[in-house]
Formats: C-alpha cells, structure tokens, sequence
C-alpha cells in the first residue's frame, strides 16, 4: 500500500483519549471493562488486581525498585470494531502529579467519568479546565447507576452550571423498581434490558434490544417504568441541548452516558458511540504552523519522562506521542532542540502494565523511547522539517516544600540535582531569600512528587536531603512596581519567591487573601504560569 493511503487508514482507525476523574468514581473499573470489550484481557479483575498488589505495598519506592519502570508505564492499546484505541491513563489517586495534566495534552479527546451521587467533584473540575482550555472534545459516562444515585436531570444541569458545557444524553438510565435495567438509547431510539448474568460483571452484559413504543418492552419494564421513560425522553427531546457533532469536536457540547462499569450496564453503548464521534488523531499546531498528521514525514513530541528508580538502570522512558507520518524502528530523527540526530533503536508500547517492541506506529500512538537523559517534557521528535510543536503548558504547583539539605558540604550537588529534575518536568523549583542566602523550594502537583525527588537527589545526586511541607497552596507570578510587589509580600500569609530565571512570584496561604490580592492590587499583574 502507498505511505499516504497507508496513513490515511491508520488515522481513520485511530482514537487516542484519556480519561479525567475524581478518585473513586469507578476510572479502574471502567478501563478494565474497556479492556474486556476490546478483547486485550479475558475477564475483568486482572487491572484491578495489580492495582491492589501496588496499593497493597506502603513503600512505593521500594516496588519501583524491584519492578523498574513498568509500574507506572501507562498506555494501554486495544482494538474494538476495527478501531485501533490508545487510553492514556491519567495518575490519580496519590501519584496524581503534572504529568496527570500533561497526559491531557497528548490525548485528542477526554472521557470524564462521574459518580451518580456526587457529580462533578474537586479533580474533575481542576481536569476539566485543562482540556477546556485545549478545546478537547469531552464524552461524560455517569458511573453506579446501579444504585439509586441523583435524579440524571439534575446531573445533567449540575454539569452543565459546574463547568459551563452544554450537555446531550444520549443514553438515559431506565430504572423498574428502583433497580437500573437498561438505558435508552436516543441517537438509535432503541431501548437495551441488561441481564445482570451471574459472574458480577466479569464477562460482558448481555442485552435485550427494542424500541420504545414495543409492546413486548413496555411488558418487560411494567407501565410505571415505561411511562417514566417515556416522560423523561419527551422532556429531554423538548427541553434539552440537540445533538451537534461539530459543537462536540469544539469541546462545547458534551455527550452524556449513563450506566454502571461495575456490571458492565451501558459500557457498550457508550464505546460504541464514542468511537464512532470521537476525533481521529488531528493537526496539532507547531512553530511552522499547523502540522497535519497525514504529512509523511515522522514528527512527535515527549509528553512525560518516567524515570527509573533502580539505581543499576540509570536510562529513562521518554513518552512520546506521534503527530503525523509513519514511524519505524530504528528510525533516525532530528531531536529540534538541539539540533542533533538520534536513532530511535528500542520503541516500546504498551499493553496495560506490560511493555513490548514495536516496529512501527502511526499518528495517535504513543511510543516509549529509552533516553539516557538528553529528552525533556515537550522536545519535538522530527523525520522530516525542524519544526517544534507548541510547548506543552507547565501546570502551577498545588504544594510546596522547604528542601533542607542534610549534608552542607553537598549544596553544590543538591542544586545540580534540582536543576535537572526541573529540566525533566519533575519538579519545579524557586529560592526564597533567607539570611543564609537562597533557599530552595519546590513546588508539586501531587505529594508523591515530594517523595519521588528526595528519592532521586540522593540516589542519582548523592545529595541527601529533607523536604519540610509548607501551607502555602496558591502561587502566582507578578509583575509591576517593585515597592508594590514588596508591600504585598511582606504581609502576613504571603511569602515571596524567585523561579530559576529569576522571575518574581508570590505564595497564598489562603484562597480569598489570594482574591482579594487579586481585585484590590491594580498596579499588579497576576499570572498562573511564569512569563
Ligand atoms: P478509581 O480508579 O476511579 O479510584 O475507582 P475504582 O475503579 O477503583 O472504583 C472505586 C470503587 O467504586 C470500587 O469499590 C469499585 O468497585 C466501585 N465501583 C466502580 N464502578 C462501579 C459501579 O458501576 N457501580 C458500583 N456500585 N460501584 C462501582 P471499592 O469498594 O472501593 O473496591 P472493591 O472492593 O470493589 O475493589
């Protein structure tokens, strides 16, 4: 087959998404059920069980060791109807860091998955904002519906009050006594009765399909049932947002779903939909432009470094995700940052947890490139032009730490260490003045973060160090008068830093000194992310 006719297929398949969540919502159960769907494991349980074994050990550390860096390796490939699907996992729970966001950055679409009885909650919306800002398209699937939840209406509206995006259903929960039976399916108006089969979810639902006005159905739901159904779809139908596709390819519109990963109730119907309207991989915007995945020439870009914590193994997993062209192993691609051409020897891909070999990948993939340490977050990757695709945005820290070095004679180490763990994208350091001169501190995403760069200042730096938490949360660079800047750092709950280009910036201690800073400070000016 032609490159180009090649490619194009490839991209017609492909669909490259993640999937956003407040931890507990049900995120492991649905990629697990994903999984099952799309053939790449047999029976659900075996995501979830690795998951318990890592969560079963407290020493986090300990367990990179002894495994390398597959444990948080963390791109799974499957394939469903001929599509060729790569779910980026999103770190949540306690490694919930940067990279959490950055993932969102190489994915084309988002899933956001809600708990019926909570809706939208805290990391969800901090989630949301990113891929809002990126206009990523966004499916929301309605998780436990198998236990009475809130009313689906009103999710529907706190969703759309919460996060200010018009919300379609297009699958409804049917409930007969109080227990969920099926959904309506509105863009096929046809109605799927699941049976609960006996394995608890482990094998796939089997499903009863009919329209609404089907005697036989109305029989199996009972009249109150179907005439609840059948008031909900008028109401929807009369009052709600029509489908758009091209507002939904806009991030504007979401698509709703609802059902149950733990049972397996509504999954299908959902993968099916969202892979029929989710974007194929599309251009991404680059310092020469637009860049179309359909160009021949190989072009990419690293979105996360995963370090290895085994002290023998000093070589890192450069993530990286494929914008256009084919790629081929052992391909030789200029690295545009510093101009030098490197071979590509050892790709990896990812099947769950597992790493294996790969000969080649198309737009939408996501390859793992061993790098002794010349790859940073947002480096290009290109077989062809020089271009850089836009740099990958840093995320303001949620967290800080005083680093107090245990071992004076080894400052010199210790700020080499921080030094390129910032470069890496994990961490992000300031100096606050002190008498003693400056003094480090860094600032996270996640607290594990905090962990991982003691861990790595004093096995890859030999600096050993202590990392004092502090309370302040909200970080925001400032420009304007000095004199100004300098009244407003000296008051109480403030603190004032400087980032490794010097750039000034200010802590919050709370929320509303930070609002009130930021109404009544005019000769200030306030940004999230350094200039
Ligand atoms: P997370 O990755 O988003 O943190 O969530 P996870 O899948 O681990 O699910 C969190 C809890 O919610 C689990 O219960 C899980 O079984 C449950 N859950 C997930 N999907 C559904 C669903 O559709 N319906 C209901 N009723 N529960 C669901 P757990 O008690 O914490 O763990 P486990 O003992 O079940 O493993």
């Amino acid at each position: 087959m032609p490159i180009t006719t090649e490619l194009e297929a490839a991209l017609q398949q492909r669909r490259t998404f993640a999937i956003i969540s407040h931890p507990d919502a049900g995120k492991t159960t649905l990629t697990e059920k994903l999984l099952l769907y799309g053939g790449a494991i047999h029976l659900a349980g075996s995501v979830k069980a690795r998951r318990a074994r890592r969560h079963a050990t407290s020493d986090w550390m300990a367990l990179e060791q002894e495994r390398g860096i597959s444990v948080t390796s963390s791109v799974m490939q499957f394939e469903y109807e001929g599509y060729k699907v790569n779910l980026l996992d999103t770190p949540g729970h306690e490694d919930f860091s940067e990279d959490t966001y950055r993932t969102l950055v190489a994915a084309d679409s988002a899933v956001m998955l809600l708990d019926n009885r909570k809706g939208v909650e805290e990391r969800t919306r901090q989630l949301f904002d990113v891929c809002k800002r990126r206009r990523t398209p966004i499916f929301t699937f309605v998780n436990k519906c198998d236990r009475a939840g809130e009313d689906p209406l009103r999710l529907v509206s706190d969703v759309e009050a919460e996060l200010g995006i018009a919300c379609h259903p297009v699958t409804w929960p049917i409930h007969r006594h109080d227990v969920l039976a099926g959904v309506y399916h509105r863009r096929q108006r046809q109605i799927h009765l699941f049976d609960r089969g006996s394995d608890h979810g482990a094998s796939q639902a089997s499903v009863e399909v009919g329209s609404l006005d089907d005697p036989r159905i109305r029989a199996l739901l009972g009249p109150a049932a179907h005439d609840a159904l059948q008031h909900d779809i008028a109401l929807l139908d009369a009052a709600g947002h029509p489908f758009d596709h091209d507002a939904v390819l806009s991030g504007t519109l979401t698509p709703m779903f609802f059902g149950s990963a733990l049972t397996n109730f509504g999954v299908e119907p959902f993968l099916r939909e969202f892979l029929e309207l989710a974007p194929p991989p599309l251009a991404r915007e680059a310092s020469t432009g637009l860049v179309e995945p359909t160009q021949d020439a190989f072009t990419g870009f690293v979105f996360k470094i995963q370090a290895n914590m085994d002290p023998k193994h000093r070589d890192r997993v450069a993530f990286v995700r494929v914008c256009s062209g084919r790629f081929d192993a052992g391909m030789q691609v200029t690295h545009v940052r510093t101009g030098k051409s490197i071979r590509l020897s050892a790709p990896q891909q990812f099947l769950a947890r597992d790493r294996s070999a790969v000969a080649e990948a198309w737009p939408g993939d996501v390859i793992g490139v061993v790098d002794k340490g010349t790859l940073r977050i947002g480096d290009t990757l290109s077989a062809g032009e020089a271009l850089e695709f836009r740099d990958i945005p840093r995320f303001p820290p949620e967290h800080f730490a005083r680093v107090v070095t245990t071992d004076p004679m080894r400052r010199k180490q210790l700020d080499a260490g921080l030094r390129q763990l910032t470069e890496e994208g994990a961490a992000q350091v300031f100096y606050a003045e002190s008498e003693a001169g400056p003094t480090p501190i860094v600032g996270a995403v996640g607290l594990l973060q905090f962990d991982v760069m003691q861990f790595r200042l004093q096995h890859d730096y030999g600096a050993s160090c202590r990392m004092e938490r502090m309370s302040y949360r909200y970080p925001r660079w400032v420009s304007g008068p000095a004199a100004a800047i300098e009244r407003l750092a000296n008051e109480r709950g403030r603190l004032r830093l400087y980032d490794a280009k010097g750039n000034p910036l200010i802590l919050f201690e709370e929320e509303w000194v930070l609002r009130w800073a930021l109404e009544h400070e005019r000769d200030l000016v306030f940004s999230e992310s350094a200039p």
